[in-house]
């Protein structure tokens, strides 16, 4: 198949080059590992994405997740138009706030008070103060290939964006902060018990993506997650469930209500903002009477809470709200799923989608389960030639083979169709070809 024409990209890109580091404002968008030039997005309607040289893609990238109604939804258009009509931001209290804590507190029950923020790394890292605040221990425990957003202390083993670059840590980290964070195994619970067994008096927090997403999709079991809540409860160590992807995506609830587990502090982002920027974290009202100014735990910001945003995630999540939101989700996305992988396994390509809700992975480790980091095969070469076949068959997923694919309303079944022959056809590509 012939590479689409992507000249105005490619112009662009090298004038972001003398902009910015890498030619972008967060690393992952800059093609590095998958080679060649990122597209540079003139807009978005529906499923589909137009680059700037008139290309039309299919879009299962869906801005990294928070599109679960696709682009330019007509509820969410509105409801930000009216608010920017009222101005953009006043630094002040407004009534959007309410509304948006009251969809969230009477549909999540085991959060009694949150706080809006900007970004779910905002959002995790208000969560570490407010758990070190209120434990006054602080130690962090976090799992190996999950990423909270690019916090100092867990920066350390965590996700997509590090292991892209080939580095399982950043540089400016202090390394007595990089100390204070304990990196586990994921879905390995003799390991999680012995260091929770022996350090306990000093974990203020182990911190976990329940459905970890940013590393290939490592699927826990279920057990596992319970015993982790279990030991926590058991060693008084607070339990951070980091539900910035899977927050109102796999269930409005999140990860939690999808397995009925229940963390001390939660954090969400992505979804809950509509595609502005909005984070937040809540918790009990015993554990939130930390956060100044009823407590001691400082924490604080010029646009949390902001109006247009606000606007946005209210529209956002009310459709989220609708009777089937989440069922149709799945079921389209199981039938695109089963679909991809039939041709797989009938033309024993060693490919598979691994997926949950409305969320899949790319995954080329033929079928096996995998549940850790470590397990992952490093080598994307594979990866990377099914980007470039599906970029040029109008299908766009995020550029890396460790970040997932999503989902959303938008994605009709005819739209889904389309995309499983595009899917098959560029899977014939790749390993046909070799
Ligand atoms: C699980 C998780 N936590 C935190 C973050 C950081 O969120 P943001 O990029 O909005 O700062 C991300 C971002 O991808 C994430 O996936």
């Amino acid at each position: 198949m012939s590479e689409l024409n992507r000249s105005i990209s490619k112009q662009l890109f090298e004038k972001a080059k003398t902009y910015f580091p890498g030619g972008v404002n967060s690393p992952v968008r800059a093609f590095r590992s998958v080679g060649g030039t990122p597209l540079f997005i003139q807009k978005g309607d529906g499923a589909y994405l137009w680059d700037e040289d008139g290309n039309k893609y299919t879009d299962f990238c869906c801005s990294w997740g928070p599109l679960i109604l696709g682009h330019n939804h007509p509820d969410i258009f509105e409801g930000t138009v009216a608010a920017l009509a009222n101005g953009a931001s006043f630094g002040a209290p407004t009534k959007k706030e309410n509304e948006l804590a009251a969809l969230i507190l009477s549909n999540i029950p085991f959060i009694d008070k949150l706080r809006f923020v900007s970004s779910g790394t905002e959002a995790v890292m208000s969560a570490i103060r407010l758990a070190r605040g209120a434990s006054g221990k602080t130690k962090l425990v976090k799992f190996e290939g999950c990423y909270h957003g690019h916090v100092d202390s867990l920066m350390v083993k965590a996700g997509s964006g590090l292991v892209t670059l080939g580095t399982s840590s950043s540089a400016g980290v202090p390394e007595s902060l990089a100390n204070e964070t304990i990196v586990l195994p994921l879905n390995d619970l003799s390991k999680l018990s012995e260091i929770l067994h022996a350090q306990a008096h000093e974990i203020a927090a182990v911190i976990i993506e329940p459905i970890p997403a940013n590393n290939g999709l490592l699927l826990q079991d279920k057990t596992f997650l319970l015993s982790l809540r279990a030991l926590c409860t058991k060693l008084n160590i607070l339990l951070i469930f980091d539900e910035v992807i899977s927050g109102f995506r796999v269930a409005f609830g999140g990860a939690a209500a999808f397995y009925d587990i229940i963390p001390d502090i939660v954090t969400y982002g992505k979804i809950m903002g509509g595609g502005l920027p909005v984070g937040a974290y809540g918790a009990s009202n015993e554990l939130m009477s930390n956060v100044s100014p009823e407590g001691p735990v400082y924490q604080a910001g010029t646009l949390s809470g902001n109006p247009v945003a606000m606007a946005a995630g209210i529209a956002q999540l009310s459709n989220c709200l609708r009777s089937g939101f989440y069922e149709e989700l799945s079921v389209k996305t199981l039938g695109f799923v089963q679909a991809i992988n039939k041709h797989a396994s009938d033309s024993s390509y060693p490919f598979k989608l691994v997926s949950i809700g409305s969320i899949f992975w790319l995954s080329f480790e033929e079928n096996k389960r995998i549940a850790s980091a470590d397990q992952i095969n490093p080598d994307m070469s594979n990866f990377n030639l099914l980007h470039a076949e599906l970029l040029n068959r109008g299908i766009y997923i995020g550029p890396s083979g460790y970040e997932v694919g999503f989902i959303s309303q938008a994605h009709s079944e005819v739209i889904l169709d389309a995309s499983v022959i595009g899917f098959c056809d560029a899977l014939d590509a790749i390993f046909t070809v070799k």
